[in-house]
This record gives structure tokens, sequence and C-alpha cells, in this order.
């Protein structure tokens, strides 16, 4: 199995991304650390101590993580997108385990640098832990297997903003750390899981499972649905953070080009995903490095098999 890591802030979709990663049993899953994005830290924290109950998997840590950004604005969880408690607003019960005493960037340091070339890092949330980690420990750029995100946008426009997507634009200083680390990095953003989209029909076969598991994503799912068909005006759900696991299971499915990408750290477009091939000239220095900068744009997926694969799991 492939050692993971998943960072998250569940969340809806990373709800469908931790469970999927889960049935699989493609994956020996670490842990999950947590961060803000779609509620506050320590609410992530509590879900996913929650999911991995519901799951009878406690077995696996959590560890929490940075509870703001880099750098000021912070813009705050909304409540309407995947409920005030992150789970649909279900209100579950308190979970009976506990996170482990190590910080989400620490548990990730101490696990790579313990397994090197071994571990992949996940993350469907805001980049603040992994960029803290690169800073506590910048030799898990050549430690760890590689990373393979959920956020940005490439040549889309963005989710939360014209420019940005939510994730990228809620630490964008850490998404700049991250995406131009000298690591195997592969973004899936916007310009793919805008395309990876699940049908009402689709969705209504989680609560035909019998799984604890597919009965929880159908029981935190309407909210989200919702939410999704009113801002795009039809239906049809983005299955964002579970591309990043369909991703890990079949890269097969899926295009991707090695671009250069920066992110606007300030200003009106802050959390803007550049990208830039390296073929195409550029006055800006910036735009000249060694191809252990490139980052792995997604562009597109085969989507009816990337669906059948999730469904079926
Ligand atoms: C990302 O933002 C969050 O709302 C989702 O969980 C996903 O990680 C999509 O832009
Ligand atoms: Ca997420």
């Amino acid at each position: 199995p492939q050692k993971i890591i998943i960072d998250t802030d569940p969340g809806v979709d990373d709800t469908m991304a931790i469970y999927y990663a889960l049935e699989s049993g493609a994956f020996d899953i670490l842990g999950l650390t947590t961060v803000f994005g779609n509620v506050e830290t320590p609410l992530a924290t509590l879900n996913a101590l929650r999911l991995l109950e519901i799951a009878g998997r406690t077995d696996i840590p959590v560890a929490q993580g940075a509870t703001r950004p880099f750098a000021e604005p912070y813009f705050g969880a909304p409540a309407h997108i995947h409920g005030a408690d992150g789970q649909g607003d279900l209100f579950l019960p308190a979970p009976s385990t506990q996170a482990i005493s190590l910080s989400a960037a620490q548990f990730i340091v101490d696990q790579i640098m313990a397994q090197p070339g071994e571990v992949t890092l996940v993350p469907l949330g805001p980049l603040t832990n992994i960029a803290m980690a690169l800073l506590l420990e910048p030799q898990i750029a050549q430690a760890v297997k590689q990373v393979v995100l959920m956020g940005g946008a490439a040549f889309v426009p963005g989710n939360i903003t014209p420019a940005a997507e939510a994730n990228i634009f809620h630490d964008a200083i850490a998404a700049e750390m991250v995406l131009s680390a000298p690591w195997d990095v592969t973004m899936i953003g916007l310009d793919v899981t805008h395309q990876v989209i699940m049908s009402d029909e689709e969705l209504g076969r989680y609560g035909a499972s019998a799984k604890a598991t597919s009965q929880h994503i159908s029981k935190v799912l309407p909210l989200y649905i919702n939410f999704t068909r009113e801002s795009r005006g039809k239906p049809g759900l983005y299955t964002h953070d579970p591309t990043t696991i369909s991703y890990l299971l079949n890269p097969a499915l899926f295009e991707v080009q090695p671009y250069l990408v920066r992110v606007e750290t300030e200003g009106f477009s802050i959390g803007k995903t550049w990208a830039w091939p390296q073929n195409v000239y550029s006055p800006l220095a910036a735009f000249q490095v060694g191809p252990e900068h490139l980052v792995n744009v997604v562009l597109g997926a085969d989507v009816p098999a990337v669906n059948a694969m999730m469904l079926a799991t």
C-alpha cells in the first residue's frame, strides 16, 4: 500500500476523500493532520476524530495543525458550504478519542524523515501545515515521495474570488512556498476538479451502500449538493478533494503537464496560481528554474472512469 498523510479541513468533500482512501485498501494512512479552511482547526480535529471513529479506524492518529495562515487577513470559515459543523449540519456527538500531542507539522516531518522516499503528502485544505513542515525541516523536500494536493486554478477562474481557488486563497504565502519548493508536487486544481462532476444519480449510490462510511457520506452530502447546485446553476457536484485519491489510485486516467507555478500573495488577486511553461521565454528571472521546481498540473481526466472507480470503492 502507498503510505500517505492526509492534511485536511473536513469538510464534506474531504470526508469523501478520506473514506475513499480508507475503503480502497490501497493506502497505509499514517495519519490525518488538520487545518482551518472549511471549519476552524479545533473543529477540523474533532471531525477527523469523528470520521475515523465512524469508520472503525481509531488506530489512525490525528495531529492538530495551524489555526491561522502565515499572514493576515484571515477570512474565517463559511458555514453555508460544508455546514456550521463542517459535516452538513449533522452536529455529530463528540469523539471518544483525542489528537496526539505532536503538531501537524512535526508529525509530517517525523513521518517523512523516518521513511525517506516512502511517504506521500495529500493536502486537501490550505497549505499552512505543509509550509510549516518545510520550514521545520527543509530536507523533507528530498525525503518525501510526492505531494498530491487539491488546490489552485491555473487556466480557469477561481471559486472564492475571480482569481483564486479557496485552499490557495486561505493561505497564499504557504501555497507559494509549497508550490515553489524543490519537490515532486502535483496540483489537482479547479482545471480538473470542475470537470470531475458527479450527478445526483451517482451520488445517490452512497445511500444505497450498507457501509458505515458510505452511509455517513450520504448524510453529509445534501447541504453541499445544494450549495454547488446554486453556484453552478444546475445539478452536479464537484468532487474536489476525492480527485487526489483517484489520481493516486490511477494516474493514467489524468492529463498532466509540467509548469512553473507561482502564487499571488497580496492584493485583489491574492491566491491566484499562475502557470508558466518552461519552453516559453520570460525576462523574469523567477521563471527560470530547474525541473525540480516545476509542478505537475493536472488539466483533464477520463471522468466516467474516475467516477466509476470512486463509486465502486
Ligand atoms: C476546496 O475548498 C474546500 O471547500 C474543499 O474542501 C476543497 O478542498 C475546493 O476549492
Ligand atoms: Ca478540503
